[in-house]
């Protein structure tokens, strides 16, 4: 290895130069590369005793696995929410593995990596017009950031009854009340001890993901000291849908809670003046989570937690490393090693500040408002083919659909969304909203054009015909 090593140091500005053109050759084909793979036929090699060097692992792996990579940050992959990559960003991300740098400490010696995250979140702040009294950490996705919002929650309840839960553990159940929690709250809840299964489920208005505050009020404790949880949605994953934050507030008059609101994608909505409007109040929220590798489009893994300022002491007895005289004292100087779950940190920042300086507050608003129109005119012609009806209105980048009662004795709809996803044109994934299966496209990736839309609206009806006409 050493032999290798030192000759791979020497071959540097060549290993680097061919991985720039694998990548630019998957950048410039993305158009054309397939969405999905079908059964990878992967023959691993093992591990080398005498290792290939830089460029040999990169002619394995071009062999082996190259062929199974699909164009997930392509223009027409629309199943999960699954953002793109800006040229920026992914310069920054570049850059971020070259520096290496471990972002904790912001007082300003060793690494100072961190204070590049400071002026990112403030960047962000900005991008949504969210106000100062917030703080802001990298974590690795809106899980992480879920969790992270959660465990702050968990020890303002704490604090509240008097008692240090990150100290002491839970000595009593801590009440969560949600209407359409994304699965990653219930898993955050799982992984702080609260137990997934302590979320009250709250009544959802008619036809909607979101909940309803009537009945919330209901729910609540009667006594109103009693301090507990309220998850919101800013935008669920079926439907796009976003609770009322303001008649949640208004709450706080007779009511003891934090809100934590789950903003993974629908914080964009705030890059769209003809939008915002659904995140009206969400800037009184203790906690909120947003995603940037979905519609930012800087690559994985990238999301924040955004938590008043407030509660910083909160945060810093959920996650400081007590106990651990090297890492300094977390009482006097910050580092965000003692303000999320990791210790060492990727230079998480760079990628999303590249972004951000590179196309600015315009740039995402024509990103965000493109993919918002798109999502429509996809609607309107899967709608104009007659086999389809919208299972809910689009209210912002999500198209959620299913077969038309007229058909559902001839279309199964999970052979057809096999079939278009078999094809590799353009990927979906189901879903089930309002106790009946669905398919879901969600649009967030800068690269997705009129023509796409076009593309994976042959795709559908040649895959409708194929189980019509057998
Ligand atoms: C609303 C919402 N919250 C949380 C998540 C989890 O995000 P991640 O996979 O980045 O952890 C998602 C992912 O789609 C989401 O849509």
């Amino acid at each position: 290895m050493g032999t290798q090593l030192h000759e791979d140091l020497r071959q540097l500005p060549q290993i680097l130069q061919s991985a720039m053109q694998l990548g630019l050759q998957y950048l410039e084909g993305i158009d054309q590369r397939p969405t999905s793979v079908q059964h990878p036929n992967i023959v691993w090699p093992g591990l080398p005793l005498d290792g290939l060097g830089g460029a040999g692992a990169q002619q394995v792996f071009e062999k082996v696995f190259l062929p199974a990579i699909v164009a997930s940050s392509g223009p027409r992959y629309w199943g999960f929410v699954t953002g793109g990559t800006t040229p920026a960003a992914i310069a920054g991300d570049w850059l971020s593995a070259v520096f290496d740098q471990n972002t904790q400490s912001t007082t300003g010696t060793g690494d100072a990596s961190a204070l590049l995250e400071l002026q990112t979140v403030q960047l962000l702040l900005d991008l949504f017009g969210l106000p100062g009294h917030f703080m802001g950490a990298f974590v690795t996705g809106a899980t992480m950031a879920n969790f992270s919002g959660l465990a702050v929650a968990r020890q303002w309840v704490g604090q509240q009854l008097q008692y240090d839960i990150a100290r002491d553990g839970l000595r009593k159940d801590i009440k969560v009340f949600a209407g359409s929690p994304h699965s990653s709250s219930l898993k955050a809840l799982a992984m702080l001890g609260i137990g997934s299964k302590q979320v009250v489920s709250v009544p959802l208005l008619h036809g909607r993901e979101a909940m309803d505050t009537a009945a919330l009020q209901q729910l609540l404790p009667a006594d109103p000291s009693e301090p507990f949880i309220i998850i919101a949605s800013a935008g669920t994953v079926n439907t796009v849908d976003f609770d009322d934050f303001e008649a949640i507030l208004s709450l706080r008059k007779s009511y003891n809670f934090w809100l934590h609101i789950d903003a993974a994608f629908g914080a964009f909505a705030a890059c769209s003046p003809a939008h915002s409007r659904l995140l009206q109040g969400w800037e009184h929220a203790d906690s909120i989570t947003v995603d940037f590798h979905k519609w930012l489009n800087v690559p994985y893994d990238s999301a924040m937690i955004f938590t008043r300022k407030e509660h910083g002491r909160l945060q810093m007895q959920s996650f400081q490393n007590s106990s651990a005289p090297y890492l300094g004292n977390p009482e006097e100087q910050f580092s965000y090693l003692n303000f999320v779950p990791e210790n060492s940190r990727r230079f998480r920042a760079l990628p999303v500040w590249f972004t951000l300086m590179a196309y600015g507050k315009e740039g995402y608003r024509v990103l965000v408002e493109q993919s918002i129109a798109l999502a429509n005119d996809l609607a309107a012609v899967i709608v104009e083919t007659g086999y389809f009806h919208m299972a809910a209105p689009v209210r912002l980048n999500t198209v959620c659909f299913s077969v038309h009662p007229d058909y559902t004795e001839r279309i199964n709809q999970d052979k057809l969304l096999q079939y278009i996803n078999e094809e590799g044109k353009v990927f979906m994934t189901p879903t089930n909203y309002g106790g009946k299966p669905c398919i879901r496209a969600a649009l967030v990736n800068f690269r997705t054009n009129p023509e796409d839309i076009g593309i994976a609206i042959i795709s559908i009806k040649s895959a409708v015909q194929k189980i019509l006409h057998p």
